[in-house]
């Protein structure tokens, strides 16, 4: 008869151990008890990078990376993406359901009454150098945010924590836009109220000298969608952060900070910047063979391809591929895109990527839109970091209000040196 139990026997000792298998998973702790000796600390799993380890259950987002699936809530994103908009799917990852028509539009009022944020955070702004990463402003000013909002230390308050989550939804743009100015050395462009979220940001970024900014209503409609593709991600490298700042209890715009730095490198949310410097310098689609050598020969990587969890094309890959197209349409082609397309359609012929099961990912089309939109490459991050926000927020709330969770200590195996005796500096 199967049971869902995992039968261990410990070679070093001959002994046999049962753990309960709940949700394909086996709880790290009841490997403790597998000890060789009572002073033994038991046994322990080694994991560096979180392979092959659940850190926490959740209900927000499903991915199956071997199908190239991924739900916010239950719903598929490519439905998702084409039918909600961005602040529906805000309210969808927060609350499990999605909002009836009221509902929208009180949060809508919610998000948009906050959109302002304190004009002494002008002056933090002002005070970077003309040159610096929006990203460096945006995460230190979300930091920042928290000394406005002392009252945010009250994680264990719910109706505290939904204004806080609304705050940060709402300011993120204001704050990302501001630093795209300060790096333009131009005014600062106030939140327009008449607008969608999307079309508000524009706004603040590109509102020049006419008296009102009216979006193009096909990169305003682009942009929500690619809002809407970032949102969430379930436990990726930057949400992870948010859960381990937010466990230690520290208030929500200082974890969103530190969730925010994690996305900044290259790795994570950087890499859509860098799928353009890297269409830059292959520069022609003669040059492409030439490039995917070097990358096969160890040379560097094709930034946009792989991902730890996609073993199939990123879902959200798809949708932007299409969207590019009606953007292109709109406003005019990125001449990087057939670059691009030739590339893709090269690397995924190739054994080296076929072997790797490496696809494209959610970076590798998203900069090419931005760009010809107009976001200069360094703002690609920021633009990640806005749409990423509410999936943060939504992983924040779901840690705190999780009973198994504690404050996130992963434990070590100690390589280092055996006990010995100090040396003083004179018999060194
Ligand atoms: N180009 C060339 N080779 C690659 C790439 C790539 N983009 N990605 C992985 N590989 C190779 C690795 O060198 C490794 O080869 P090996 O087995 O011969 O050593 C193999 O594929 C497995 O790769 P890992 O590094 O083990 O995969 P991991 O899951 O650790 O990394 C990551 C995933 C970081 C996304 C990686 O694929 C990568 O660096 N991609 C480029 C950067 C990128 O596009 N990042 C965006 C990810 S999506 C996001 O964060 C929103």
């Amino acid at each position: 008869m199967s049971k869902d139990t995992l039968t261990i026997t410990d070679n070093r000792t001959g002994k046999t151990y049962e753990v309960d298998i709940a949700n394909g998973t086996i709880k790290a702790m009841d490997l403790r008890k597998i000890k060789v000796s009572e002073e033994d600390f038991g046994l322990m799993t080694y994991d560096p990078a979180f392979q092959n380890t659940a850190s926490t259950s959740s209900k927000i987002t499903f991915i199956d990376g071997d199908k190239g699936i991924l739900e916010y809530r239950g719903y598929p994103i490519e439905q998702v993406a084409e039918k909600a908009s961005f602040l529906e799917v805000v309210w969808l990852l927060q609350n499990g359901e999605l909002p009836n028509a009221k509902q929208l539009e009180g949060f809508r009022n919610q998000v948009t009454m906050h959109t302002m944020v304190h004009e002494n955070m002008r002056e933090f702004i002002d005070g970077f150098r003309y040159d610096a990463h929006p990203m460096g402003i945006l995460l230190s000013t979300v930091g920042a945010l928290s000394t406005f909002y002392p009252e945010a230390k009250n994680v264990g308050d719910a109706t505290n924590r939904r204004i806080q989550m609304t705050r940060l939804v709402a300011k993120i743009p204001t704050l990302a836009a501001y630093a795209y100015r300060h790096r333009r050395g131009l005014p600062i462009v106030y939140p327009d109220n008449d607008l969608s979220y999307a079309g508000n940001f524009l706004n603040m970024m590109f509102k020049m000298t006419e008296p009102k900014y009216r979006p193009n209503p096909a990169v305003e409609k682009a942009l929500d969608v690619l809002f809407t593709l970032h949102a969430d991600h379930e436990q990726n490298c930057s949400t992870s952060t948010m859960r381990v700042v937010g466990s230690s209890k520290a208030d929500p715009y200082s974890a969103l900070a530190a969730a925010a730095a994690a996305l900044y490198g290259p790795l994570h949310g950087g890499a859509n910047e860098e799928v353009i410097y890297m269409l830059r310098k292959i520069g022609s689609k003669e040059r492409i063979p030439d490039f995917i050598k070097s990358v096969k020969a160890g040379e560097g990587k094709l930034m946009g391809f792989g991902h730890r969890v996609y073993k199939n094309y990123d879902p959200r890959a798809k949708v932007i591929k299409r969207l590019a197209d009606e953007v292109f349409d709109a406003i005019g082609k990125n001449p990087l895109i057939d670059i691009a397309i030739e590339l893709e359609k090269i690397a995924l012929e190739d054994e080296y990527f076929v072997k790797r099961k490496l696809y494209p990912n959610v970076d590798f089309y998203s900069g090419l839109i931005y760009e010809a939109m107009g976001i200069p490459l360094d703002m690609m991050t920021v633009l990640f970091a806005i749409g990423r926000t509410p999936g943060w927020l939504a992983q924040w709330e779901e840690l705190l209000n999780d009973p198994e969770q504690k404050i996130a200590r992963p434990r070590q195996v100690y390589l280092g040196p055996s006990r010995r005796e100090f040396v003083s500096i004179d018999k060194r």
